[in-house]
Order: structure tokens, then C-alpha cells, then sequence
């Protein structure tokens, strides 16, 4: 990450070990991690522009594990477009005075050619319906760009416990495939989706809103709220389009609405008695696209 003050921060970081400790190369991170043999390793991968959501899980790291990594990597690879990618918000400096704060003992923040030099081979990993449908169909490609970084990020930090936020529900299902495929001894923890007094799900994102248009964005929690209130007395599809009708009367652009079956993911045609039920959606807001679900049952 060239930026000067990643430089300045991890010149006083290597001989100042009370202060935020960064590493910024793999052979920086293994030589921390190796001061650590024993100790159990808590990882938080996180893009940065970090907020409440990304603090909620290095608290929780913190409390099950002795060491927290916390990665702040923009990856390329999984921004299907590239004007996402552009605009996708950075404050370094903000990150690093939270992290300070956070409970994180140690900060990775590699460079793209640090994460992937040349001829890195790819992993070609099969993650079913998750491709297919909502963010997968959406953002073609998002998810194996996850796939390439997580199983990277992992093999290199060999954490003992992961840490990630259940607003991206459809990533946490991912995540379990990288896991089951590659590394079965690492644990996950799935944690709670933390929300503004309004109900707007934090995001990295609400910082390109305006005042009127974070306030609009309220309307999302509120709209999944009213779809829970409708089960089961209506079908699937039934509280679908009264959803959609919703984001349409506060005039948000919904790109999908869906009620999916929460532990694989499928789109039930009925209630079925013994599942349990998620609602997600992915909207438009001043052209920045938001995403955010609810457990209906
Ligand atoms: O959720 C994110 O911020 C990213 O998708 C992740 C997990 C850090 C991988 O780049």
C-alpha cells in the first residue's frame, strides 16, 4: 500500500510493539505470527473505511482469541466493476487511529503485488448456487475474487478462529466453502449484523450517501422489517412484491428481493415447517448499491 503514512506508521510500529503493530510484507506477518506460537490467532479480514460493524468483530475476536490480525486489502479481484473499485471509500488514517483503539495487535496491509505476484495460481473452487444467484448473478466474478483473497489471507495468517458480519450473508456461506475445502481446522464466527439508531445496516458504503440519502437508506431495514411482519400469513412471492412495492413508493431501485432458505440458500416456493427463512436485498441509493437481509423466522 504505498502511502506515506503506512511508512511512517510502520517505521514507529517495529520498534514501539505497544502501538499498533503492521506488517505490510507476508514475511513481516509470518515473523509476528511466529512470536505467537501458542497463542491462539483471531483474524478479521476487512477492505477498511472501517466502521462499527468491522470494531464489533475485532471485539469479538478479542474476547475468543489472544491475537487479533485484522487485513486491510482492497482486492481488485473481486470488483466486477472497475468504478466500484475507484470509488470504493479509503481513509487510512481514520482506520489506523480506530484499529489503535480496537484491540487489534496486529494490522496487514499488503500491496496487490505483495497478495498476488505473478503466476500465483488460481483456486478454482466449486461454491454451487452461490454463483448463480443474488451477489454471485449480480457481480460476476465478485465471489471468486473472495475466494482467491480468503484462501490467500488464510494460508498466510493461519488464524485459529475467523471472524465475519452476517450483513453479507451470501460471503459467510462462501467463506464456509473455502473453509470445508482447505482449511476444516479453522472455526468461524458469524456475527451480528450492527445497525445506525435508524436501522441502516453499517457499511463502508453509507459514506458516499448524502445526509437525505442515508436517511432513505433507512427505508431498507424498515421495508425487510415489514416483509418479516408478513410471515407466514403470506407466500414467499406474495411478501416479495409487497417488498418491491415498497422500495418503489420511497423511490429505491431494488436490483433483487429474495426469501432464500438460510442454510442453503434456496428460494422456497412454501413455508416449510423446521427451516428457517432469511430475506435479502441488494438496492440502489444515489447509484451506490447497498445490500442488506433479516431473518424472517
Ligand atoms: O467483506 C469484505 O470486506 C471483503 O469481501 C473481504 C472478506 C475482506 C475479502 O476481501
Amino acid at each position: 500500500m504505498p502511502n506515506n503514512l503506512l511508512e511512517l506508521f510502520f517505521a514507529t510500529s517495529k520498534n514501539h510493539p505497544e502501538i499498533l503493530r503492521i506488517a505490510k510484507t507476508i514475511n513481516e506477518l509470518s515473523q509476528f505470527i511466529s512470536e505467537n506460537i501458542g497463542n491462539k490467532i483471531g483474524f478479521v479480514p476487512t477492505m477498511g473505511a472501517l466502521h462499527q460493524g468491522h470494531l464489533s468483530l475485532i471485539k469479538a475476536a478479542g474476547k475468543s482469541t489472544d491475537f487479533v490480525v485484522v487485513s486491510l486489502f482492497v482486492n481488485p479481484l473481486q470488483f466486477n466493476n472497475p468504478e466500484d473499485l475507484e470509488k470504493y471509500p479509503r481513509d487510512l488514517e481514520n482506520d489506523i487511529l480506530l484499529l489503535e483503539k480496537s484491540g487489534c495487535d496486529l494490522l496487514f496491509a499488503p500491496s496487490v503485488e505483495e497478495m498476488y505476484p505473478e503466476n500465483t495460481p488460481k483456486i478454482e473452487l466449486d461454491i454451487k448456487n452461490l454463483d448463480s444467484i443474488m451477489e454471485g448473478k449480480m457481480r460476476k466474478g465478485h465471489f471468486d475474487g473472495v475466494v482467491q483473497v480468503l484462501y490467500r489471507l488464510f494460508s498466510v495468517v493461519k488464524p485459529d478462529e475467523v471472524f465475519f458480519g452476517l450483513k453479507d450473508y451470501q460471503q459467510c456461506m462462501v467463506v464456509k466453502c473455502v473453509l470445508k475445502a482447505y482449511f476444516p481446522e479453522i472455526k468461524l464466527s458469524l456475527e451480528p449484523t450492527v445497525r445506525e439508531t435508524s436501522g441502516l445496516a453499517m457499511s463502508s458504503r453509507n459514506q458516499r450517501l448524502s445526509k437525505e440519502g442515508q436517511e432513505k437508506a433507512a427505508e431498507i431495514f424498515k421495508t425487510l422489517s415489514y416483509c418479516k411482519s408478513l410471515y407466514p400469513l403470506y407466500t414467499p412471492q406474495e411478501i416479495i412484491s409487497r417488498g418491491k412495492e415498497m422500495f418503489k413508493k420511497s423511490n429505491i431501485e431494488t436490483e433483487y428481493l429474495e426469501i432464500a432458505d438460510s442454510d442453503n440458500l434456496n428460494f422456497p416456493v412454501s413455508w416449510e415447517k423446521n427451516k428457517n427463512y432469511i430475506i435479502l436485498a441488494a438496492v440502489y441509493i444515489e447509484s451506490v448499491r447497498l445490500i442488506d437481509n433479516l431473518f424472517i423466522n
